[in-house]
């Protein structure tokens, strides 16, 4: 077994130490177990509205040692969190606690933004601090155990859960994922501040075919050792991670609820993961939805025996597990095994010698944290908002010069849609919009906000015989097409500012999109207002790159701002108006068309490099529409002298603009023959942010180490060849027509 990586040693210490200090003797207690409570440990409820009308017989198998703990899904309640450990606690016969479990994946209470707009500011200390404020404030509502980071390698946009990912590139995925995981679980999760974080979905998940939800993801071991796994590898090789989420879809045939070779021979074979790994939502009963199990029976012992631990509101495991193990079909020592895992990540959390919540703390430690942490908030706005487009200047907008703003869109004032899709316990009330950022950043200046429509999906228009575009009757709410009142603001303005993208409802879990447009009326509003040839500033909100073509053609500047959480009006007010420079860069490509997808920088040269990039022969040849990497700031700045000396490469950046601001240098590889695999034309193995003055240069310098160049054969090691590579030091992964500087190793 290759020797864990520093952090599973670490995690493994703090399980081992937290044990032994809450005076818990973990063997002592399983040896104690019935079969019957052994497998109560297994078994994990969902306690939401739907289903709370159960709960009285959800409590009775908590008294029997039948529960190990409960999805939290149930509007924020200490007490009745605490009602409920209780009766594990005090009145089941080993008081072995529950544990609560939250997908809070982009903050708790205060909603940051999401993890695409977060992993643009290639900044992972940035990702640490986000998640330290989210695990201090989940604890407080009495959450030990969050399901995040999520470290699937973004692949197709068409996929609704490119929204909770940290981009197309491993590299950064990989820093990303660790530094999540750090401020999760800090040094010790049994602190109250802390939470036992859980990298998902183990693996694989996001190459489904077609961007479809829940489908297959036929990847070949080479990509998945080289472009899956890493993020995850990074979470519990380097920072500890404690739990691991199996994912829905199949990696060589099986789904990975149920594969062998991912959760045993790489987990822990590989890896020396020491926590647990929990299915997915009720994915092991879907083993025979697969076709692979024939029963449910088979299904539970098919998944214990791969090496998923818990059942995650499946039910299958309680059913089936005691009389398989009673009757000899499963060996009592695989179920010890998965109790144990079990148990030392309860005792890592604390909860032996601290099974409860203060009841008292929750509003006021939230209330505080918003107060305390909107300025992290806000600068995480700051740092994600992708400036795609600035022509001729026109951001920032000058407010001692501005009269009126017409501000149009579903966006403009809509506290809901900024805090996105998986958003913890984020209450759009405490929402600064980005009308109220703009009126308190411009207190002067008219601001005519006009929603003009709804960003619904189910609205729709349709054209009259004399041309004008009207809305489709399509009930209610969705009809709303206010192009008139656009109009008269957008002809009384200096400037438009005009917010388009996509509803939140169509991101995120079980949300793929066979379109990249604007949804509902947007794209018709805009057009309207565009054709009065006023200067508009465009905002994209969303979850995913859109192939908004007529909207980055005919806006003078373009800033993508994701979902930008509670904090957006605040933080892209800075931006708009030049309080900072914006900086974040894209961490997934926007593709010209939904047509051309998947499109991503790190693919293979192929052997008919020609054709790199125009495979459609009804489609211009081109790249991705803006690449990964890509951002523009306020200034300009010049890469000149790009060398590489020895083992190191280097070149000099210069700020050639006028205003300071930072610059995300990158450095990419190509090794340009490996016999193991085909490497991508180019890699991101390196960045600096640089905050540069107008006029200042700076000579940056990577060293070209074996981390930096090599990659992981099919036996899991990581290798470094010796050979010829390509290096690039440059503002983002296009690069194209250069052939990068020769380095042989
Ligand atoms: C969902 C998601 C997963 C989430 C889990 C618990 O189906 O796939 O990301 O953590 O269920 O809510």
């Amino acid at each position: 077994m290759k020797a864990a990586g520093k952090g599973v040693g670490v995690a493994f210490a703090i399980m081992m130490t937290i044990a032994v200090r809450g005076g818990v003797d973990l063997d002592r207690l399983v040896a104690d177990m019935t079969i019957r409570e052994k497998v109560g440990q297994l078994n994990y409820l969902a306690l939401f509205p739907w289903n709370v009308s159960g709960m009285d017989g959800m409590v009775d198998s908590v008294k029997k040692g039948e529960v190990s703990g409960f999805i939290w899904g149930v509007p924020p309640n200490p007490v009745l969190r605490n009602e409920i450990q209780r009766a594990a606690v005090e009145n089941s016969r080993l008081g072995i606690p529950l544990f609560f479990g939250r997908d809070n994946i982009h903050g708790a209470h205060l909603t940051f933004p999401i993890a695409p707009a977060l992993a643009g500011a290639f900044e992972p200390e940035l990702f640490k601090r986000v998640q330290e404020v989210s695990a201090m404030e989940s604890r407080a509502e009495g959450v030990d155990w969050v399901f995040a980071p999520m470290c699937d390698t973004a692949r197709d946009p068409r996929w609704g859960r490119v929204q909770e990912t940290c981009g197309e590139d491993p590299y950064l995925n990989s820093l990303c994922s660790a530094a999540q995981v750090r401020g999760f679980q800090g040094d010790d999760p049994s602190l109250p501040n802390r939470v036992i974080s859980c990298p998902k979905h183990f693996a694989g998940y996001s190459s489904v075919t077609g961007g479809r939800d829940y489908q297959d993801s036929e990847v070949s071991e080479w990509q998945l050792r080289n472009l899956h796994l890493p993020p995850f590898r990074a979470a519990i090789e380097e920072a500890g991670a404690l739990t691991v989420m199996s994912a829905f879809n199949t990696y060589d045939g099986i789904p990975a609820v149920a594969n062998r070779f991912l959760l045993t021979d790489v987990l822990r074979g590989e890896w020396g993961f020491k926590g647990f790994v929990a299915s997915d939502w009720g994915s092991i009963h879907e083993l025979l939805g697969w076709g692979i199990a024939a029963d449910v029976r088979e299904a539970a012992e098919m998944s214990l025996l791969a090496g998923n631990d818990l059942d995650l509101a499946g039910g299958v495991f309680i059913s089936n597990l005691v009389a398989m193990v009673e009757s000899g079909k499963v060996s009592p020592s695989a179920l010890d095994c998965a109790v144990m895992r079990i148990l030392r990540v309860k005792a890592a959390a604390g909860l032996f010698n601290r099974p409860y919540v203060d009841e008292m703390s929750m509003e006021r430690v939230w209330r505080e944290s918003r107060t305390a942490n909107a300025a992290l908030a806000r600068e995480c706005v700051r740092k994600s908002a992708v400036l795609l487009k600035n022509e001729g200047g026109v951001l920032p907008l000058d407010g001692k010069r501005l009269r009126r703003v017409a501000l149009i869109g579903p966006f403009a004032d809509d506290r809901v849609e900024m805090i996105g899709a998986w958003s913890g316990r984020g209450e759009p009330s405490t929402v600064v919009t980005l009308a109220a950022g703009l009126r308190t950043a411009l207190p002067g200046v008219e601001m005519d906000v006009v929603k003009g429509c709804n960003a619904s999906s189910k609205a729709s228009t349709k054209t009259l015989e004399d041309g004008t575009v009207v809305a489709e009757d399509s009930g209610a709410d969705a009809d709303l097409f206010d192009v008139d009142r656009a109009l008269a603001a957008a002809k009384e303005a200096d400037v438009v500012v005009f917010t388009i993208g996509e509803t939140k409802g169509v991101t995120g879990e079980n949300q793929s999109r066979a379109t990249l447009g604007a949804t509902g009326l947007q794209q018709a509003l805009f057009d309207a207002v565009a054709s009065l040839d006023k200067p508009i500033v465009s905002l994209i909100f969303a979850g995913r790159p859109l192939a908004l073509n007529e909207v980055y053609d005919r806006s003078a500047a373009v800033l993508y701002c994701w979902q930008p959480g509670s904090e957006a009006g605040n933080g892209l007010a800075d931006l708009i108006l030049g309080k900072e420079s914006p900086s974040a860069r894209l961490v997934i490509s926007v593709p010209w068309s939904v047509g051309e997808l998947p499109c991503f920088y790190n693919r293979p040269a192929t052997g008919r490099a020609r054709n790199l990039d125009g495979y459609y022969q009804d489609m211009p040849k081109r790249t991705s529409r803006f690449p990964f990497g890509y951002g523009l700031t306020y200034t300009a700045f010049e890469y000149s002298d790009v060398s590489v000396d020895g083992d190191s490469a280097s070149a000099t950046v210069k700020n050639v603009g006028r205003c300071e601001a930072i610059e995300t240098v990158q450095l990419y590889i190509h090794q340009t023959a490996c016999r193991e695999g085909w490497r991508p034309i180019r890699e991101l193995r390196g960045f600096r942010r640089l905050r540069l003055k107008p006029g200042e240069s700076v000579r940056v310098s990577f060293s070209l180490t074996d981390d930096v160049l090599g990659y992981t054969r099919r036996d899991g090691k990581r290798i470094c060849d010796r050979g010829e590579y390509r290096i690039w030091i440059a503002r983002d992964s296009s690069v194209d027509g250069k052939d990068g500087v020769v380095y042989v190793r």
